[in-house]
């Protein structure tokens, strides 16, 4: 194909990178303006190293407003499913001032159905490559700040090891950076999949929604105070401080949620047969992990490296469980010398 052609002839329009998803321990729910997604509240997380995302990006630089190709692990996306990443395709060509169309091919290490957020690690390995294929040296606030206005998440998934995105007032204020890089802690998340079907409610639908819940206003007084008490216990890799506070936040969020109208119920009857299953372990065995939930019913439970066999044997052993993704915290966003295609 010419357009194929001359793509592989500029081979400087084109560049792959690797990016992981996260979990936040202090959640990313509710928006304080939904067209530059600028949050409610300031959001930490950690970077996973099982769970990413790669995307090669390559710019035809002989097309003028042609359409865009874009294959979502071995899927061509036709229409509507392609026009978010169409959305921020046009934010990269906006930022460069040029008209060129683009291919994209991403891949995912883990199943999409599996219902880990794919927006975070994709929309962060889309910005990066796609701005470094365009020749836009960027630096990473401003990387951030781009990649937040495809998805919230994104915005911490540039960075390794644990984040924090500070909520800001403007497009360029409302950037995360890294507070500790990936070998700080060697904290896991095991991932409980209980359920991959689809979920019927977008995160972009719940963070409009949030404002229509009298316990958002509850939960913004309070988070300030928790996000401080996740940050001590980040920086001196205390479990016992962070576990409380990481299920705190993840039922308030949900509680938000639940509150809302309409009332957005992502948990299923596995979600609770894995955290009553947790409780006992912790309360009757001693074991130490803790849980939290994301927009979806499958369970993150996080606990020490060393502590991750034991509380996986068990995880494996619960009917609800079809399948377990465990990650440590995981390198930011990064260039790869090899494309896609
Ligand atoms: C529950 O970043 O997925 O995972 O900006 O619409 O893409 P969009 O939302 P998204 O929301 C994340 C919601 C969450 C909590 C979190 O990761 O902070």
């Amino acid at each position: 194909m010419h357009r194929d052609a001359a793509i592989e002839g500029a081979p400087t329009r084109k560049a792959t990178c690797r990016a992981g998803s996260n979990i936040a321990f202090i959640k990313y729910w509710g928006v304080a303006d939904p067209a530059l997604n600028i949050p409610l509240n300031n959001s930490i997380s950690m970077t996973l190293a099982g769970a990413h995302t790669t995307t090669t990006v390559a710019w035809d630089d002989s097309s003028s407003g042609a359409a865009d190709s874009v294959t979502l692990d071995g899927v061509e996306l036709q229409g509507a499913s392609a026009a978010r990443i169409v959305a921020h395709l046009d934010r990269l060509r906006a930022q460069a001032g040029v008209p060129w169309s683009a291919r994209v091919v991403s891949n995912n290490n883990f199943p999409m159905a599996s219902g880990i957020a794919s927006s975070a690690s994709g929309f962060a390995a889309l910005t990066v490559a796609g701005t470094a294929a365009l020749g836009l040296t960027l630096d990473a606030a401003r990387l951030s700040a781009l990649a937040r206005r495809a998805s919230g998440s994104a915005s911490r998934s540039l960075f390794g090891g644990f984040v924090e995105w500070e909520r800001g007032s403007s497009h360029s204020s409302s950037t995360a950076r890294q507070i500790h890089d990936e070998s700080h802690w060697p904290l896991m998340d095991l991932i409980a999949i209980v359920s991959t079907g689809a979920k019927h409610t977008s995160s972009s639908d719940g963070h409009r929604l949030a404002a229509t819940s009298p316990f958002t206003a509850a939960r913004t007084q309070h988070v300030d105070e928790w996000l401080a008490t996740v940050r001590r216990a980040v920086a001196a890799s205390d479990l016992a401080l962070l576990g409380p506070v990481l299920e705190l936040d993840a039922l308030a969020m949900h509680g938000v949620m639940m509150t809302s109208a309409p009332s957005l119920l992502y948990w299923q009857p596995g979600t609770l047969e894995v955290l009553h299953a947790l409780r006992a372990w912790r309360e009757e065995e001693g074991l130490p992990v803790y849980f939290t939930i994301d927009a979806g019913p499958n369970v993150h439970l996080i606990c020490e490296a060393e502590t991750a066999p034991a509380v996986e044997r068990r995880l494996a052993s619960l009917p609800a469980v079809e399948r377990i993704i465990a990650s440590g915290p995981g390198p930011g966003a990064q260039l790869l010398g090899e494309h896609l295609f």
